[in-house]
């Protein structure tokens, strides 16, 4: 099988658990896997280190991004495609596992148009029109470079930067990263592993949901798990066999949701 795995949030400090990078070395031996990471916390830690207040806005459907300008994005590209990526390169590298890190700049991976102008929801709940900074939209993922790589044995390690159409770098979301990679490459399932058990309603964890299901509640679904629901509905309309939402400090963080033992299963029908 090929499987996408995106890691994010707190996991990212997996250096000190090395469950992960051990469930990625044993699926290797029978399945291709390519990571796509996130980060934005350590992005807002840096930036502040170096004097660049963050900025977030709010989409009207809920989405919370970064206000990216020209030293944002400087920041992003730098702790994101730099610190963050090759950090965990190195750690795959130390138990042996050969990954490469890339951005999507890099062979033209990512690719995504720039937003021009985006519309966010300000404080008294009005939308407004904004300057939509160095953000993106993805168009076009570079499979053949990704598929040159898994053939070989390599682990890409995508940091979630795309490049513009004028070959600026852009800020593009993590999961909806992962889920263009996955559908580009018509990848068999598509693994999002976060800091929390899965998709939570009612205090409750949903252990399976079809694409109309999610559909029906997206409303309730709160910022951070809504892209990835969105980014779930995206792999699967592109041709992913199954998405699953699950929490990345488990023993076996990538068989166990494989196997549908935890996490969220989203499918089709
Ligand atoms: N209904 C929900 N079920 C579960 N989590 C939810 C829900 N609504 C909101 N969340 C929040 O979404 C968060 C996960 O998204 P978040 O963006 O924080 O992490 P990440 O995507 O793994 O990391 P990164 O953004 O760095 O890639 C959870 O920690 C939780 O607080
Ligand atoms: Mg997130």
């Amino acid at each position: 099988m090929l499987i996408v795995v995106k890691i994010g949030g707190d996991i990212l400090k997996w250096r000190r658990s090395p469950e992960l990078i051990l469930d990625i070395r044993h699926l290797l031996s029978e399945h291709k896997i390519v990571l796509v990471h996130g980060g934005g916390v350590e992005v807002t830690e840096i930036a502040s280190k170096l004097g660049k207040r963050q900025q977030f806005v709010v989409s009207p459907k809920g989405f919370r991004s970064r206000y990216t300008d020209k030293d944002t994005i400087e920041i992003y590209t730098m702790v994101m495609a730099g610190k963050i990526n090759k950090q965990i390169v190195s750690t795959l590298q130390s138990h042996d596992v050969h990954g490469v890190g890339l951005s999507g700049l890099d062979g033209l991976l990512v690719q995504a148009k720039r937003k021009k102008r985006i519309v966010i929801v300000d404080e008294t709940g009005r939308k407004r029109v904004v300057d939509g900074g160095y953000t993106g939209k993805i168009n076009k993922v570079n499979t053949q470079l990704l598929q040159l790589l898994i053939e070989n044995d390599y682990v890409p390690v995508i940091a979630p930067v795309a490049i513009s159409e004028e070959f600026e770098p852009l800020n593009v979301d993590g999961d909806r990263t992962a889920a263009y990679i996955a559908g580009a490459l018509k990848a068999d399932r598509l693994i999002i592993l976060t800091g929390v058990q899965g998709l939570i309603l009612d205090d409750q964890l949903v252990p399976k949901l079809t694409v109309s299901e999610v559909k029906k509640i997206l409303p309730k679904i709160g910022g951070g798990m809504i892209t990835k629901v969105y980014a779930a509905i995206e792999a699967l309309e592109q041709g992913v066999g199954e998405v699953i939402i699950s929490f990345g400090l488990e023993t076996h963080p990538i068989s166990s949701p494989l196997k549908h033992k935890c996490g969220t299963v989203i499918s089709r029908e």
